[in-house]
């Protein structure tokens, strides 16, 4: 599958099958997403696997769309305001990178905010050294959702002078 596919078919994806995906393949997928730009090389991104228990204690409703796995995704704060932002920046980059490359083998993820609330964060054990960008369920879905309209992108263009 080359990029023009895999961007395009990406999708946020809402139920999954049972199907297992064995950790090894998702940490194949990461060491490859780990490539994404980062300034000053500050690699600001921690995976923390979910285990039953916590995942029970996170109480999202759907279950992460019965996903096999699920994974919190973090980012470090950093020093300072610049920094912070900087290294969110950079691990959304890495989670787009990782979201690609599981899609390229059939594998599709649920991205859910439920780990960025304060009761989510003590949930995962997230101390203030971290952001919380997602809570990811991961597997191979049931169902692959319509692509969504999105703005012409020259609405979102300027031209400074
Ligand atoms: C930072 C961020 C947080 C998100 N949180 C949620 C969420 O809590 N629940 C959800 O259903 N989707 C969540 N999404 C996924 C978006 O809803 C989804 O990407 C959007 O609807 C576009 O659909 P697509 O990804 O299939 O193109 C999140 C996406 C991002 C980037």
């Amino acid at each position: 599958m080359d990029v023009l596919d895999a961007v395009r078919g990406r999708r946020n994806m809402k139920q999954f099958k049972p199907d297992p995906i064995s950790e090894e393949k998702i940490l194949e997928w990461f060491e490859t997403a780990k490539l994404a730009p980062n300034h000053r090389m500050t690699e600001p991104w921690e995976i923390r696997f979910v285990g039953p228990k916590t995942r029970q204690n996170l109480g999202h409703k759907p279950n992460f769309g019965d996903a096999p796995i699920v994974i919190a995704i973090l980012s470090k704060a950093g020093n300072s305001p610049i920094e912070r932002d900087e290294n969110l920046i950079a691990t959304a980059c890495f989670v787009q990178n990782f979201l690609l490359l599981a899609h390229r083998e059939g594998v599709g993820a649920r991205w859910t905010s439920i780990g960025g609330t304060p009761a989510g964060r003590e949930v995962l054990g997230v101390s203030d050294d971290f952001i919380v960008v997602g809570v990811f369920g991961v597997g191979y879905p049931e169902e692959i959702p319509a692509q969504k309209a999105r703005s012409p992108i020259g609405e979102k263009t300027v031209h400074l002078p």
